[in-house]
């Protein structure tokens, strides 16, 4: 094994980050190869400095003035340089500035500084590559973001454990899974949580959060070492007052020595910015000092070096630039209007469904999407949707249709479901 790897092992040693990594996770180091020399040389290289694989002309970056001229506020030295392998320090740090604000239970509690990721899908791949060797478990609500079955089980070869989202009440099903936590064999497990979910749309409210906390606190107690990941894509798209408006991450951050808390968010979702590739990986546990968090840090821009060495830096600066601006908050809280106003209608109008639809709304109280149990074939009606009217949705195993009520404008929307519920009667 490499010797700096060796050397952030045994930083963790006797932790459970040394107990979950995974065989990768335990190889990984972050190279004193061309990236750390070359941030060497930034501090010390007064006179040349021929160390990173860019061009520069008087000590700027060459680039091409039609691109440039596209960009006008930011200057060349925003966009086209390589970003630190970890992101740009300044960003970093507002975001997990920001995250307190967004989190009050996080304020005063010792995390990482968040590692810039390309989106959260990447985000998830690496956490996914750190700790999943093949067959191990992770556990998943039934209702999940696709690409999860691709990164666990299609990259890593893990073992998905699904877990029924919903009891009778329509809440989160935890007996279940606490069923799906007693089925693990082995003292260590996986688990996602995504709230707001996709697809359905649900966040727990403040009890169900509170009931989730005591029962992975009470397996922890037991001895089994926890890989908790909070997936926060559509964070803070909360319309109902009884839901809980913080991450999970928040919470199991000191939750006990047996969890490893890991936060996956981002700018997608949360700032409108899809297309930028911008997300965040957080690490935290009670069992970790600083140090620790660091060395487990080191490993995982390994991990980030070795699959797409760093993300861009126009996207980290755009972002950054936008964070003190006087009308950041006001203008996510404008969006956050918007598509709650779409929600509420989306309420109303399901409401009015008569008992005849064959159409069951799942619990939704958030985020981008909601999801409709079909009597029939899901498959069926989202082909007759387009065919016969046009409209684009999302079948789910055949027995589900997801709306992304997020990519529709307020006016459309009566008419939307007011088609989808006769398109449903039609193809039952
Ligand atoms: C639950 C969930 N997690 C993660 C992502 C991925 O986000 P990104 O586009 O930043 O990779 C999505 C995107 O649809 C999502 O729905």
């Amino acid at each position: 094994m490499n010797p700096i790897a060796q050397e952030l092992n045994s930083a963790l040693e006797g932790t459970v980050v040394s107990q979950l990594l995974s065989e990768f996770g335990k190889r990984f180091y972050f190279p004193k190869g061309i990236v750390s020399q070359a941030g060497e040389a930034k501090q010390k290289a007064h006179k040349f400095n021929a160390t990173v694989g860019m061009a520069t002309i008087k000590g700027s970056p060459m680039y091409l003035e039609s691109v440039r001229k596209q960009v006008p506020g930011l200057t060349p030295a925003q966009m086209f340089p390589y970003a630190p392998t970890p992101g740009v320090p300044e960003l970093r740090k507002k975001w997990r500035e920001e995250m307190d604000v967004k989190n009050p239970s996080l304020k005063g509690k010792l995390t990482s500084l968040p590692l810039v990721t390309s989106g959260l899908t990447h985000g998830i791949s690496t956490v996914a590559d750190m700790f999943l060797d093949p067959g191990d478990p992770i556990i998943i609500p039934d209702m999940f973001w696709g690409n999860y079955t691709l990164i666990f089980e299609g990259r890593n070869r893990a073992s998905i454990v699904k877990f029924d989202f919903f009891n009778e009440e329509g809440r989160i099903n935890l007996s279940a899974l606490d069923r799906a936590i007693t089925a693990v064999k082995g003292d260590k497990f996986a688990v996602i949580l995504n709230f707001p979910n996709n697809p359905t749309g649900y966040s727990p409210s403040v009890k169900e959060s509170e009931e989730i906390v005591s029962l992975l606190k009470t397996w922890a107690d037991k001895g089994k070492k926890i890989l908790a990941i909070t997936d926060d894509a559509y964070f803070g798209l909360f319309y109902e007052d009884e839901t809980l408006k913080e991450s999970l991450f928040g919470t199991f951050a000191d939750l006990h020595e047996n969890i490893l808390a890991v936060k996956v968010d981002g700018a997608t979702k949360e700032n409108f910015a899809w297309g930028f590739r911008l997300g965040f990986l957080t690490y935290a546990s009670k069992g970790l000092n600083s140090g620790q968090l660091d060395a487990l840090t080191k490993k995982t821009m390994g991990a980030i070096r070795a699959s797409i060495s760093n993300s861009s830096k126009m996207a980290q600066t755009l972002v950054l630039n936008s964070l003190p601006a006087d009308t950041y908050w006001k203008e996510k809280e404008e969006g956050f209007e918007i598509l709650k106003a779409r929600y509420l209608k989306v309420k109303e109008v399901i409401a009015s469904f008569g008992s005849d639809s064959p159409l069951k709304p799942l619990p939704f109280n958030s985020g981008y999407f909601m999801t409709f149990q079909y009597k029939g074939n899901s498959e069926k009606l989202r082909t007759h949707l387009l065919d016969a009217y046009g409209v684009g949705t999302i079948s789910i195993q055949e027995k589900y249709l997801r709306i992304a009520f997020s990519s529709v404008e307020l006016e459309d929307i009566e008419e939307l479901y007011t088609i989808i519920n006769k398109a449903a009667k039609e193809v039952l």
